[in-house]
């Protein structure tokens, strides 16, 4: 560092001899209510020559035992762009949100010494209606490791995000797979569902009224739209692929494809994946199934899938039906205007039927 080998120039002296001043001055309090904080010209520079961790590719803060954030580095201004400007803002009144109430409780203790070590690890979820919600890692402790009673405690981010989501997108194509080799519903059926789903969604994040999309909302359909029929590897083979109409109690199997898939999805942490699995049968007017459920009380994830899930269906050439074209499918859908589908849905889907072709066309078999 400059300092250490002579080098620092009089400008970086004199911040650190700021930010040395300032130190003492900061009496240790562990309070966190919501007091504004006063800005002040003396308190720490946002460059400090004595930050280890500027170009570091984690995301860092480091605060005092107030709470204070201190130092920002450029990835943590990253990671959390949805605020302004980190640097002198408490860091419980921002993150707290992030945390769940078990975990704030141990970073206040852990910071103030209550808890032996002075060392903190657990996670948190940054959300915002903008952006998918990150999910990280979070390491807290102390900025000198070598004081006994640390001034300054360094937090410093990992985000999982990406490696929690490979994860889950092998484990969907596995199953995916798994169900191709029995269903009828063979080529790329699945994958347009995804995306259909989620130009739909992306149209509604952008409308009043549809406050429960957000960026998760989207993200999360255009991955598991595609799991609709999931259930389907319970279903026998010869009542799978049978050519002809289904006799009643084939037909009750058949529908069983619902409840088998929210067995398979249960495990699941977002409950997106039940309600697709699970809802996508059902209709606006309460003649669907598994469980006759009417109107909004039908999940809106499900009421975007029966959608885009019919529009294909029909678009695409199956064993037993010939392709039917855009115009006659757009026609078909819209006459189960607040029958089958969502009248409300229904509009968007009519407003952007094109966009509904084009997918089609591009991902063909
Ligand atoms: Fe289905
Ligand atoms: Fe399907």
């Amino acid at each position: 560092m400059a300092l250490e080998n002579g080098t620092a120039d009089s400008k970086e002296l004199e911040e650190l001899e700021t930010l040395e001043e300032l130190d003492p001055s900061e009496e240790l309090s562990y309070s966190t209510e919501d007091s504004p904080l006063e800005e002040n010209e003396n308190d720490a520079p946002e460059h400090s020559s004595i930050d280890l961790f500027e170009n570091s590719i984690f995301p860092v803060l480091r605060i005092n035992r107030d709470f204070r954030i201190r130092y920002a580095n450029p990835g943590s201004q990253k990671l959390f762009s949805m605020v302004q400007q980190l640097r002198r803002k408490n860091f419980l009144q921002t993150f707290g949100q992030f945390f769940d109430r078990e975990d704030i409780r141990n970073i206040q203790d852990t910071v103030s010494g209550r808890k032996p070590g002075y060392f903190w690890k657990g996670e948190a979820q940054i959300k915002n209606r903008e952006v998918i919600t990150v999910q990280a890692k979070v390491y807290l402790f102390p900025a000198d490791l070598t004081a006994r009673e640390p001034a300054e405690f360094i937090v410093m981010f990992d985000d999982v995000t990406a490696e929690n989501r490979e994860l889950l997108l092998s484990v969907f194509s596995s199953l995916l797979k798994a169900s191709k080799l029995k269903d009828n519903d063979t080529g790329l059926h699945a994958t347009r569902v995804n995306i259909y789903s989620r130009a739909l969604a992306e149209t509604l994040y952008r409308r009043p009224g549809y406050e429960q999309v957000d960026a998760d909302f989207v993200e999360d359909i255009g991955l598991l739209a595609s799991m609709h029929d999931v259930g389907k590897i319970g279903t026998p083979d010869d009542i799978l692929n049978k050519q002809g109409p289904l006799l009643d109690w084939e037909w009750q199997v058949m529908k069983e494809h619902t409840k088998n898939g929210a067995f398979i999805m249960a495990t699941y942490p977002n409950p997106m994946a039940n309600e697709i699995v699970l809802s996508h049968h059902e209709k606006w007017n309460g003649a669907g199934y598994p469980f006759q459920l009417e109107g909004d009380m039908i999940p809106l994830s499900a009421r975007i899938v029966a959608i885009a899930d019919v529009y294909d269906a029909l678009r695409m050439k199956r064993g037993y039906k010939a392709p039917i074209d855009h115009q006659k499918t757009t026609q078909t859908i819209k006459d189960g205007r607040g029958v089958h589908f969502d009248p409300d849905l229904l509009d968007v889907f009519t407003a952007m039927s094109d966009r509904f072709n084009e997918i089609f066309e591009k991902n063909k078999d």
